[in-house]
């Protein structure tokens, strides 16, 4: 009877083993089975509000966006902290960090900048200059893309 106890214990530890170590090795081996965040993957708040803050201290004296005298005229007027907390909220919240973006709406906030496919190009060519240097990952950067791209209608003048 005792023996028969024990024997059925082993069998139910075994098969618990077993059935763990492949789930351990699959959690390690494919990491096609990334679950955590584009916001976890970029490093969380801290990495990306450099990141942010780089690009807006690039973006502001750039000389291509400049030439568009309604941008020249707001990159004077309006503190750059003040766009490197929102764009870095904007940032955390859209990538499923723990923010809560609190500015205005992307058509309300740029409608009088008249922003033109050109200066959209230059914006994209400033913010992939600044993941590269920053060393972001070719799939993290297509995925921050891909959420920057969702806002050019709401952006870019229609002609
Ligand atoms: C060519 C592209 C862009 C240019 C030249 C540009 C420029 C500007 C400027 C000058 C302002 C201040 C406007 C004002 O208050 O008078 C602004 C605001 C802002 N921009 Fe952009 N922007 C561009 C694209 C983007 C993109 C792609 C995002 C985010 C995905 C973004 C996020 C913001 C945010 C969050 C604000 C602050 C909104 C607020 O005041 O509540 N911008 N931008």
């Amino acid at each position: 009877m005792v023996r028969t106890k024990t024997a059925s214990l082993i069998t139910i530890l075994a098969v618990a083993v077993c059935a763990a170590v492949p789930l351990v090795a699959r959690s390690q081996n494919a990491p096609e089975t990334e679950t955590r965040s584009l916001y976890e993957r970029l490093g969380g708040l801290a990495p990306i509000s450099v990141v942010v803050s780089d690009f807006i201290d690039a973006m502001v004296p750039d000389s291509i966006l400049n030439r568009n005298p309604a941008i020249d005229k707001a990159r004077k007027l309006v503190p750059a902290p003040y766009l490197k907390y929102h764009v870095t909220a904007m940032v955390c919240q859209a990538t499923g960090g723990p923010c809560q973006y609190t500015g205005r709406g992307m058509k309300e906030s740029h409608a009088h900048l008249n922003i033109s496919e050109v200066d959209w190009d230059r914006m994209v060519e400033i913010l992939k200059g600044v993941l590269a240097k920053h060393s972001v990952p070719e799939k993290e950067t297509s995925e921050l893309m891909a959420i920057v791209e969702s806002t050019k209608a709401d952006i870019v003048k229609p002609k």
